[in-house]
């Protein structure tokens, strides 16, 4: 495999784990993965565990990431995190977007384009996630989904913002399912999204950007799905709960 974009593969904890059982399992990840170079490794605790967990990673290759932040710097805004409470933790990542957060907080592109301005604002990677339902691949109309996703979300960001964040294409019917997109649909939406970002920004900035996919990612599928030409790495969530299956997808995936 021969891609100039370094793989990232992070994983995304969700609302899991206690503090206890977060460092049980970054204790096991810094053990396991010390000497993996060839791919960015990032862990997405949930906000209890940040300060524990940031300790822990200090002085490894593991970076942090957290799973959601507020598009406002401060005020009053009730049970919201802001992206300097994130930094303070040495967080680097911010995942937004997220399909459940669509889902359930209802969040629009609009207001995931302005987390994703704010992230900037504050020198965290965004990894902004997009995706399609099922009724909508069946549908016909990935690719247009796909591209009012593109165009909502990174909206007003600049061309060295868009190449320094991180995409995630996550189908919403592989999240959670165990039914993983096959490395052909990986590919062909890959590919369309980098065509996106060409015609939104350029050819280089299409061609730095990190895409990752995410959905029923395990061992024994990520070899196949990250060497894709265009897939860049892995958002990963049930299988990031557990030592073993983590460690396995990041050295299955070199
Ligand atoms: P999953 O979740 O790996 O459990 O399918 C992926 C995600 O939601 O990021």
């Amino acid at each position: 495999m021969n891609k100039d974009r370094k793989l990232i593969i992070a994983g995304n904890w969700k609302m899991n784990k206690t503090v206890a059982e977060a460092l049980d399992l970054v204790h096991g990840l810094k053990r396991e993965l010390a000497g993996v170079k060839e791919v960015d490794l990032v862990v997405c605790p949930p906000f209890t565990a940040l300060s524990e967990v940031s300790k822990v990673i200090l002085d490894s290759t593991l970076r942090l990431g957290a799973q959601n932040m507020s598009d406002q710097p401060g005020g009053a805004y009730t049970g919201e995190i802001s992206a300097m409470m994130l930094k303070e933790f040495s967080v680097r990542y911010v995942i937004l977007g997220h399909s459940e957060r669509r889902q359930y907080q209802r969040e629009s592109d609009e207001l995931v384009c302005r987390k994703a301005l704010a992230a900037h604002a504050a020198a965290l990677k965004p990894i902004v996630c997009i995706g399609e339902t099922l009724a909508e691949r069946e549908a016909g109309s990935t690719e247009q989904v796909l591209d009012a996703q593109l165009k909502g979300s990174l909206a007003g960001l600049s061309k060295d913002q868009m190449q320094e964040s991180i995409l995630a294409y996550e189908p919403v019917w592989a999240i959670g399912t165990g039914r993983n997109a096959t490395a052909e649909q990986a590919q062909a939406a890959h590919a369309f999204i980098r065509r996106t970002l060409a015609a939104m920004f350029d050819e280089t900035v299409a061609r730095r950007t990190r895409i990752q996919y995410g959905g029923s990612v395990k061992p024994a599928n990520a070899r196949e799905l990250m060497s894709q030409p265009d897939v860049d790495g892995a958002l990963v969530g049930g299988a990031s709960l557990e030592l073993r299956s983590l460690t396995d997808i990041v050295k299955n995936s070199i």
